[in-house]
């Protein structure tokens, strides 16, 4: 087997569009026979004849370290072997699958068959009956060989010898597992005389003339007729371009799809086509003469226990979360997705950048010495990577940009790679980020630019005058601008996501961004004791990972939504609502590229202490793509207000018709005028609130035990962002380790004074740090009330020199019993943090036990909820009720202790003490993006401070 050679596959035949044909197929998928050998040394040379029967059964198509044999392995940018291109190491699984079949007669009734790889990782030797087909390169990309003559009636044998690594592997660096196998289909097809080989379809739309046209270009054997049916229009042969026509453009917003018919003599294939024009004016990307913004993610393919095997029904449903959740673009990071995941992608509406299969990240270690973009000795592997991408999507009308691939420096063999793709497909753009001259590249694409590098690029496009700059930098303001990677939705975050969408909105040039990523990308293994547990790098044990790096996504492993989710889907919703209840209106901006706001209804609600007072359907108003009204708000609606009460009126959007992603009523967003009115506390009741003048410990109140605290707190249990170092900024050090150094994570209190006098009890406590001579002074009256509450008064100085910003100000209660779930009013009702709060509306939220934290598979701190005026924390002792006098609070129950979370490296290592974790946050830094990316912006720091607010707790059993 040949794995050292940086050369593409041998004997494929020359790459074509996926099309759907009425010519006979078989699945070769199911039970194959399987063996493992350690090493290609030690893979036995004579093995195609063997008897199997006694091998291991695998399924095909499937990855053999998860079924069973071997283990799989994460690692980022380094190599887990030697930098030693296009050598692969000594220690190389290689995996011999064997399948003995039966051809079906359809197929064989045919003059020639071909079969079809669409993705073996990382190389594949192939042989039919005894007879060599080939090799494949290019995990993620599909090979055709022909096997006329070869395949027969009766029992055939089909075996194919893969190998993990290869000299493919320094071209698949990309920041995912490491998945060896037969991953993707194998099929077989008959290829009839008479047959259609490839169609290539541009379907345009002209936006002045309001038609459509098709251009075909067609390889087939002898005579062929195109048909639109829908249209009632048809052409034969070449040239076959039909124009004038009458139909509806395709948009993300409207996938609206035709077939197309192609009939030869022995064929007929069907395409569902829609018809767009993509280009680059001015410095904005247009479809159909409108600028488009690209609310998009970084998809990789992921499934917990398949890894990155294609299951339909699992794909088709994460897409339609996504557009759940107003994401309208995809870039298929890093690597073109199973095949069928296009038609998903046309159907249900997303703008998608299509990825070349290529990563060579791992030579940044070695200064990019021997890169492959710039070794001519790659170029033909690379050529036939771009081209094997490009044929088998090309008739997709979702795919709007080719994408060169990611992380592979710079150099000659990726200019040729996107001058091929230009002069093949000018009807789409070409995209690398890695090369920021742009010499060919059709936008400028960049991965986690700070938000002030992003405004002055957007300013920059406001008058792109090319005077005074260098070659690179003059090409470069003359493009559309997009963060093909921004936050990162590692952990508790990301952080800044509105302030990076501000900016997208205001200047025209920034067309949008991808976060990265979509789903985290754990796999479930089951444990010893029976329970499912989500694995990440180092688990497998291997030698070089990047640990929790992998899991960095907005939903989890198994497609729940994080926070971060539901906050991104409120901060790029194309319905923007702004209630203004003085005014008594609501402005509805419509950010929708290329529809008006017909397929929206709102319904309006006025909420007054929690209790429904009106719910009113307002009348949509007319409003073109990217406008905005403002519409009266019916008086049910409008002020006065009681001013004893929480008043809230929210205005919601909800799709008026079901789509293919959702039935009519779902919510796309709302906006919101929230009045809370503090209440007023009850008199002092003259007896001494039941506070130690020993340690200055709340003892109870009323019924309900306290069993620590309040204690002061300015640290919190590191998120993966805090744990990020700072790129940009001057001390680049996380804060995580800044706290641990401030030794705020080991605060401690002494009582000062402590005394009671007439019924109220002061407090006066000092929290210091270890090592240092800050302190916190904190001055907390106690005063018992009528009806058994206590009101707390507290008063908080910061003294001294602070090394750092503190994570937090807070007060830290533990109840002795496990908690049971929390109600509150405030802000609601996922976790939110300051800069990261878009979707968080005000109203009278319950969390039930297990929603009260993120069970993140990397434990740390999360479920804080903002703007708490009025809480009840349920415990398995009783009720503790907890109302902001003044200024809300940021509120957070765990059934863990911030050292068991910052302790324990997976969630099922967690152990819960049986207490509830209280803390009533006045204060709380932002969770920014810095596990890759800029921090929290400055304006979300906690610089300490002086803070004085009062409370009023309450005790139920
Ligand atoms: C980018 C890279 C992604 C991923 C991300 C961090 O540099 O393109 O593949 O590694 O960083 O999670």
């Amino acid at each position: 087997m040949q794995i050292s050679r940086p050369a593409p596959g041998v004997g494929a035949l020359a790459p074509r569009a996926r099309l759907t044909t009425d010519a006979p197929q078989q699945s070769l998928a199911g039970s194959w026979r399987f063996r493992l050998s350690p090493t290609l040394h030690e893979a036995p040379e004579n093995w195609r004849d063997d008897d199997v029967a006694s091998w291991d059964e695998i399924q095909v198509p499937g990855h053999w370290v998860l079924q069973g044999h071997g283990a799989p392995a994460y690692s980022n940018v380094q190599m887990p072997f030697p930098v030693d291109p296009p050598h692969p190491p000594m220690a190389n699984p290689i995996g011999d699958h064997v399948l003995d079949f039966v051809a079906d007669d359809a197929l064989l009734a045919h003059a020639e068959q071909i079969i079809r790889f669409d993705g073996i990782e990382s190389a594949g030797e192939i042989w039919l009956n005894g007879e060599w087909l080939g090799s494949t390169r290019g995990s993620r990309l599909t090979h055709e060989f022909d096997v006329t003559g070869i395949l027969h009636a009766g029992e055939n044998r089909l075996a194919v010898r893969v190998a993990q690594f290869s000299d493919a592997s320094y071209l698949e660096n990309q920041d995912m597992w490491w998945l060896p196998g037969i991953f993707r289909d194998v099929t077989l097809l008959a290829r009839p005389a008479g047959g259609i080989r490839d169609v290539f379809a541009t379907a345009d739309f002209d936006p002045e003339a309001g038609s459509g046209s098709l251009n075909l270009a067609v390889e087939a054997e002898g005579e062929w007729r195109v048909e639109i049916p829908e249209l009632g229009v048809s052409s034969s042969g070449e040239p076959a371009k039909l124009t004038g026509l009458a139909v509806e453009p395709w948009t993300a917003e409207t996938p609206r799809l035709y077939d197309v018919v192609v009939r030869a003599a022995g064929e007929t294939v069907t395409l569902r086509t829609g018809f767009r024009r993509v280009e680059v004016k001015n410095t904005e990307i247009l479809v159909n003469g409108s600028p488009i913004m690209l609310r998009g993610v970084n998809r990789h393919e992921h499934h917990p226990e398949k890894g990155r095997v294609f299951d339909a029904e699992w794909v088709r449903a994460e897409l339609e979360l996504m557009k759940r959740h107003n994401i309208n673009a995809v870039r298929t990071s890093h690597y073109p997705p199973h095949p069928d995941t296009l038609a998903l992608f046309d159907e249900l509406g997303f703008w998608v950048i299509d990825e070349c299969d290529y990563e060579s990240h791992e030579f940044v270690m070695v200064d990019w010495r021997g890169n492959p973009s710039a070794d001519p000795a790659w170029r033909d592997a690379l050529m036939d990577r771009i081209r094997r991408t490009v044929h088998r999507d090309k008739n997709h009308p979702a795919v709007i940009m080719w994408s060169m691939g990611n992380e592979a420096g710079v150099g000659q063999n990726l200019d040729a790679m996107m001058l091929w793709t230009k002069q093949f497909d000018p009807s789409r753009l070409v995209h690398y980020e890695g090369d920021w001259s742009c010499r060919n590249a059709d936008v400028y694409s960049r991965m986690y630019a700070g938000h002030e590098e992003v405004e002055q690029i957007g300013r920059e496009g406001l008058s792109p005058a090319a005077a005074g700059l260098d070659a690179a930098h003059a090409r470069r303001v003359t493009l559309p601008f997009i963060q093909c990677e921004f936050v990162h939705a590692m952990g508790t975050g990301p952080g800044g996501m509105q302030e990076y969408w501000d900016l997208f909105e205001q200047y025209p040039r920034l067309a949008g961004g991808f976060v990265w990523e979509w789903v985290e990308q754990g796999i479930a293994v089951t444990g010893e004791d029976g329970e499912r547990r989500i694995m990440i790098g180092g688990d497998f044990g291997e030698a070089v990972h990047d640990g929790n790096f992998v899991i960095d996504g907005l939903v989890s492993p198994d497609r729940e939504p994080r926070p971060g989710l539901l906050h991104y889907a409120a901060t790029i919703a194309q319905v923007q609502i702004r209630v203004d209840t003085s005014r008594a209106t609501a402005v509805v901006e419509n950010r929708f590229d290329h529809i008006d706001l017909s397929g929206v209804d709102l319904i309006a609600e006025r909420v007054v202490d929690g209790e429904t007072v009106a719910r009113i359907a307002l009348e949509t108003p007319r409003v073109a793509p990217r406008g905005s009204a403002t519409i009266e708000l019916p008086p049910e609606l409008r002020d006065p207000r009681d001013a004893r009460a929480a008043d809230i009126v929210t205005v919601r959007a909800l799709t008026a018709r079901d789509s293919a992603w959702a039935p009519a009523g779902h919510e796309i967003s709302s906006g919101q005028d929230a009045h809370l009115a503090a209440p007023v506390a009850p008199a002092a009741s003259g007896d001494a609130a039941d506070v130690s003048t020993g340690s200055g410990q709340l003892r109870s109140v009323g019924p309900l035990a306290i069993d620590a605290g309040p204690s002061l707190g300015v640290w919190r249990a590191p998120t993966d962002n805090d744990w990020g170092r700072l790129h940009a900024e001057e001390d680049p050090t996380p804060y995580a380790e800044r706290w641990r150094r401030g030794g705020y994570d080991r605060a401690v209190t002494r009582i000062v004074s402590a005394a009671e006098a007439d019924g109220v009890v002061r407090v006066h406590s000092r929290t210091g740090v270890p090592i240092l001579d800050c302190a916190i002074d904190a001055r907390m009256t106690w005063t018992a009330l009528e009806g058994g509450a206590v009101r707390l008064d507290l008063e908080i100085e910061p003294d001294g020199e602070w090394p750092t910003e503190w994570a937090r100000l807070g007060l830290d209660l533990v109840i002795g019993a496990a908690p049971r779930g929390a109600s509150y009013l405030g802000d609601g009702p996922m976790s939110a943090y300051p800069d990261m709060r878009a979707a968080a509306r005000t109203g009278w939220w319950s969390l039930a036990d297990d929603e009260l934290v993120v069970d993140s598979v990397t434990p740390q701190e999360s479920g804080a909820r903002q703007g708490v005026v009025d809480a009840s924390v349920e415990t398995a002792a009783g009720t503790l009720r907890i109302r902001a006098l003044d200024a809300p609070f940021a509120l957070t129950v765990s059934p863990y202790s911030r050292d068991e979370l910052a302790r324990k490296t997976h969630n099922w290592e967690l152990e819960a003490d049986g207490r509830t974790h209280v803390s009533i946050d006045l204060l709380q830094s932002g969770v920014g993006t810095a596990s890759c990316g800029p921090g929290a912006l400055p304006r979300y720091r906690v610089a300490p401070r002086a803070v004085r607010t009062s409370l009023l707790f309450e005790g139920r059993d």
